[in-house]
């Protein structure tokens, strides 16, 4: 137990005694590290966020901003953090609290040790370009020039996790889009050329309550067959909040989002494979647009912060009927790739799903990737109705992902739904109503008033069944509004 810790700040920090079910926001102020608040405990405002080291595809390190309050300290085992209290001192003051201060970015100041590790975090990103630079790996030109990206290359989406009561965000954004580069000389910029921290096998029992980060997959595998009470955690962005506000205090934890298995990417010539417990931001990045409908999905899911450490193995995991991520992948066509001590299996997502968080994984299975078979449908898009553009829980998610040839013919189409049933749902009756039929308003319009009477949908505090009828209803001809074959095709059908 000794030999647990964490750097924090530079300084290694021992956990002896620290409870298994402890978040490292927890922990950090038991410690005196206060910088860090809390202001909801379940990811929702960003005034805990600390910046924590993780591999780079070139080698090196990222300093990647998490929400605190959602981390079981034990997650961090070996690995490396920085506070608010690391970036700089009352009397040296780091860049980003500098353009804070000078732009008037604080108030009360509850939530700006949040925003300041969101912004280090932009601040140290390697592949930030100006708004003039068109070698952006990740977003096409445009995107440099809308409002959200500042003229230094600042993408304001990373601040989208974190809340302040009082200051109003535009100095808050004037302070992210005046920051420079970090200089040569600076120790967090400088440790971004070496290796991130590697992960450390990790087995902490207090007080009757387990967590364990196994070495391999294999230990995983053989803990998960002996323990089928065990509770897998990889982001911990839905089990944190289970832990913090519902109080669920499992009796074994085992972790594994550091699983090499887990964290793949590969694009072959007929699927696109995601390794279950690669942090969404990670996914994104890489596809680097290459999946569009998922493009379009990756800004409409919580907040930077979340997506820092959410996983697609979570989103699955939860079985949950309002994830963002079933529609999406229902309309892609994806296949879940199970893994036990038996070796793996390959389900089709539609057939994942059984009822109401009821899914056809066992309890000694875990998701080890998704496979996209390719090639892609042509036209895609993701709509989430939601409250708020950011940062919310979807009343009704659809997903479309259609085939439309030279003729103006419907040859494919798959449609993921969510929010409309016990289950993410694919609307089998809507596809066969376009399949084959010319992409026309006339076909839109009666394939539209199917999907109106897809699922199941309910009334709750977000939508009422109704609204959710409706929404699906307009959801195809949203679609067709803006597919570029309504204007070039249609004349000809
Ligand atoms: C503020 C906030 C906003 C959010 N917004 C959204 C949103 O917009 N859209 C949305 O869909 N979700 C949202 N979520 C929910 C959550 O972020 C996602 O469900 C996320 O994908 C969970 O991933 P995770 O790795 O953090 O899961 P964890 O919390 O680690 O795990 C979640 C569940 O999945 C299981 N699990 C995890 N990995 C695996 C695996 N590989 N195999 C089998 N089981 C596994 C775990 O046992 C657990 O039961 C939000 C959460 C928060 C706190
Ligand atoms: S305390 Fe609000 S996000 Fe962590
Ligand atoms: S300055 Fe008060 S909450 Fe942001």
């Amino acid at each position: 137990m000794n030999d647990i810790a964490v750097t924090v700040n530079g300084e290694r920090r021992g956990l002896a005694g620290v409870p298994a079910h402890a978040t490292a926001l927890d922990w950090l102020r038991d410690t005196g590290l206060s910088g860090s608040k809390e202001g909801c405990a379940e990811g929702e405002c960003g005034a805990c966020a600390m910046l924590l080291a993780t591999p780079a595809v070139d080698g090196g390190t990222s300093w990647t901003p998490v929400n605190a309050c959602l981390v079981p300290v034990y997650a961090l085992n070996g690995q490396e953090v920085v506070t608010a209290e690391g970036l700089g001192t009352i009397d040296d003051l780091h860049p980003v609290q500098e353009k804070l201060a000078e732009a008037g970015g604080s108030q009360c100041g509850y939530c700006t040790p949040g925003f300041a590790c969101s912004m280090a975090g932009e601040y140290y990103r390697e592949d930030r370009v100006a708004a003039d630079d068109d070698a952006c790996p990740v977003h096409d030109d445009d995107a440099h020039d809308d409002p959200e990206h500042g003229p230094n290359g600042f993408d304001l989406h990373a601040l989208s996790g974190n809340l302040c009561r009082c200051t109003g965000y535009r100095p808050i954004r004037d302070a992210a889009y005046s920051l420079g580069a970090p200089e040569a000389d600076d120790p967090l910029r400088q440790r971004l050329d070496k290796p991130a921290p590697v992960a450390v096998a990790t087995d902490a029992e207090i007080d009757g309550a387990r967590f364990i980060r196994p070495a391999t997959l294999t230990d995983t595998l053989q803990l998960i067959h002996d323990e089928p009470d065990a509770v897998l955690v990889a982001g911990s962005t839905d089990f944190g909040v289970e832990v913090n506000i519902r109080g669920r205090r499992a009796p074994l934890v085992v972790a594994i989002e550091q699983l090499e298995e887990l964290r793949t990417l590969e694009i072959g010539d007929d699927m696109i494979e995601i390794g279950a417990a690669l942090p969404l931001s990670e996914v994104e990045r890489r596809l680097a647009g290459r999946v569009p409908l998922l493009a379009q999905l990756f800004p409409q899911f919580a907040s930077r912060l979340i997506r820092n450490r959410g996983t697609f193995g979570g989103n699955l995991g939860t079985g949950s009927p309002i994830g963002d991520t079933p529609p999406a992948l229902l309309a892609l066509g994806t296949r879940v790739v199970l893994a036990s001590v038996l070796g793996e299996r390959e389900v089709e997502l539609s057939e994942y799903f059984t009822s109401y968080r009821q899914t056809v994984r066992a309890a000694d299975e875990l998701i080890r990737a998704i496979r996209i078979p390719l090639p892609l449908a042509e036209v895609t898009a993701f709509h989430k109705i939601a409250k708020r553009r950011f940062d919310d829980i979807s009343s009704v998610a659809v997903a479309f992902a259609l085939d439309i040839d030279d003729e103006n013919i419907v040859t494919a189409a798959r449609i993921g739904l969510g929010g409309v049933a016990a289950t993410p749902l694919r609307a089998r009756a809507t596809e066969e109503a376009l399949i084959g039929k010319p992409w026309n308003i006339a076909t839109v319009q009666s394939a539209s008033a199917i999907l109106k009477g897809e699922g199941t949908p309910m009334s709750d505090h977000r939508a009422s069944a109704d609204y959710r009828s409706l929404m699906l209803g307009s959801a195809l001809l949203k679609l067709y509004s803006t597919t570029k074959h309504s204007d070039s095709k249609e004349a000809t059908a």
